[in-house]
């Protein structure tokens, strides 16, 4: 799968912001131009021949044809950005929302590795940390007022800190696959920080995030930036054409085609029985996320956001209405970059695949 739909040439720098998932590869190019983000173009591969499996199929590709698919999609989508940024899987990296003493910021910097010890078991050296404090709101919110009411004595004893704990070993693929590929990395970041960048535009805090990819489904639970409650199982777009096929007696590529087009809109009832089954799964524990975060931290959840590829199966997000018990949408991570009205209604309805490679981009071009 590849599209080309070159923009706009100006003098300022183009940025890529690539997200290697497990089944599709997406990438997309954008530019500032007059302090807008501008859409210059992007695409999406499907991985699966890179591991001689059927497309559609979530891989694990060796360095070497992760080089080879990346080169392949930037000559397809004519992108010649080189400055660039990477995701990293949700599952290989360790994100704590921690308490550590309110001092300062540059006491922090030195305090975080020796709290981070308490949380993680791996040695230190192996680990890249990445650490943000996160915002007083949360402090007040959760466990540090003192309860004395509103005077100046209510100084939280305690700050909240983010941190994203990530192996070196997974970040040294992706460095490799960076350098083989010619592209000048700033950054590889967990996708969860990336997508929270995509949708913050439209989202109203606290919200459900809920990213269906091929082969499994992540739920989290995001305020300001900050992931309060996470859970991911094994379903996903995957499990959907594994039920087409089966249900229709199809090849698996047929029927990732089928699904791909008709969505819930496919011939016969047994067969949408059967995918509405995997959805309720997923809707099911959607619901149970929301209750256990409600509980946990007092605070309502209102609205419930789709992304991944896998949620922008036809059907999909209005069935979800009937069933998720919070108002629900599909993320539109386009409507942060400009680009030709044209092009609107058909990037709200598949865009949701590109949330993190648009969320690597936006912070590119900050740099
Ligand atoms: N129009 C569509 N209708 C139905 N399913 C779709 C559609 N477009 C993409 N998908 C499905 O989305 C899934 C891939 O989604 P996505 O690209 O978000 O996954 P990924 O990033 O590779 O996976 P992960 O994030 O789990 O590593 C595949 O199962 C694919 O079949
Ligand atoms: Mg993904």
């Amino acid at each position: 799968m590849g599209f080309f739909t070159k923009i706009l040439k100006s003098k300022s720098k183009s940025v890529i912001g690539i997200d290697m998932g497990s089944s599709v590869l997406k990438i997309v190019q954008v530019k500032k131009v007059k302090g807008s983000a501008v859409l210059e173009t992007y695409g999406a591969l499907k991985l699966g021949s890179y591991a001689k499996k059927e497309l559609g199929r979530s891989v694990n590709l060796t360095k070497d044809a992760s080089v080879r698919a990346l080169n392949v999609l930037r000559e397809a989508i004519n992108s010649d950005a080189s400055i660039a940024g990477f995701s990293i899987p949700f599952r290989s990296s360790f994100i704590y929302l921690i308490d550590v003493p309110a001092v300062s910021d540059q006491k922090l910097a030195q305090i975080i590795p020796f709290e981070v010890r308490k949380y993680i078991s791996i040695p230190i050296e192996e680990i890249s940390l990445d650490w943000s404090v996160v915002s007083d709101v949360i402090v007040d919110d959760q466990s540090t007022s003192s309860g004395y009411g509103d005077t100046e004595l209510e100084k939280p004893n305690k700050r909240k800190v983010l941190f994203v704990a990530t192996h070196n070993k997974e970040i040294k693929k992706y460095k490799e696959i960076a350098k083989e590929s010619k592209v000048d990395t700033k950054f590889f970041e967990s996708e969860t920080s990336s997508t929270w960048r995509s949708i913050t535009s439209v989202n109203r805090t606290p919200v459900l995030i809920v990213d269906i990819g091929a082969n499994s489904t992540k739920f989290y639970v995001m305020e300001h930036g900050v992931i309060l409650r996470s859970l991911t199982i094994k379903q996903g777009g995957e499990t959907v054409t594994e039920i087409i096929a089966y249900e229709k007696n199809i090849s698996f590529e047929k029927a990732e085609q089928m699904k791909m087009e008709l969505g819930l809109g496919i011939e016969s009832d047994e067969t949408v029985k059967a995918i509405k089954n995997v959805l309720i799964e997923i809707f099911t524990e959607a619901n149970y996320v929301i209750s256990n975060f409600e509980t946990k931290y007092k605070k309502t959840i209102s609205n419930t956001i789709f992304t991944g590829g896998g949620s922008t199966m036809k059907g999909l997000v209005s069935m979800s209405r009937e069933y998720i018990r919070t108002q629900t949408e599909l993320a539109d991570p386009f409507s942060s970059l400009k680009h030709p009205l044209a092009m609107s209604s058909s990037l709200r309805e598949s865009g949701a695949e590109f949330t993190v490679a648009i969320g690597i981009a936006l912070r590119l071009l900050e740099y």
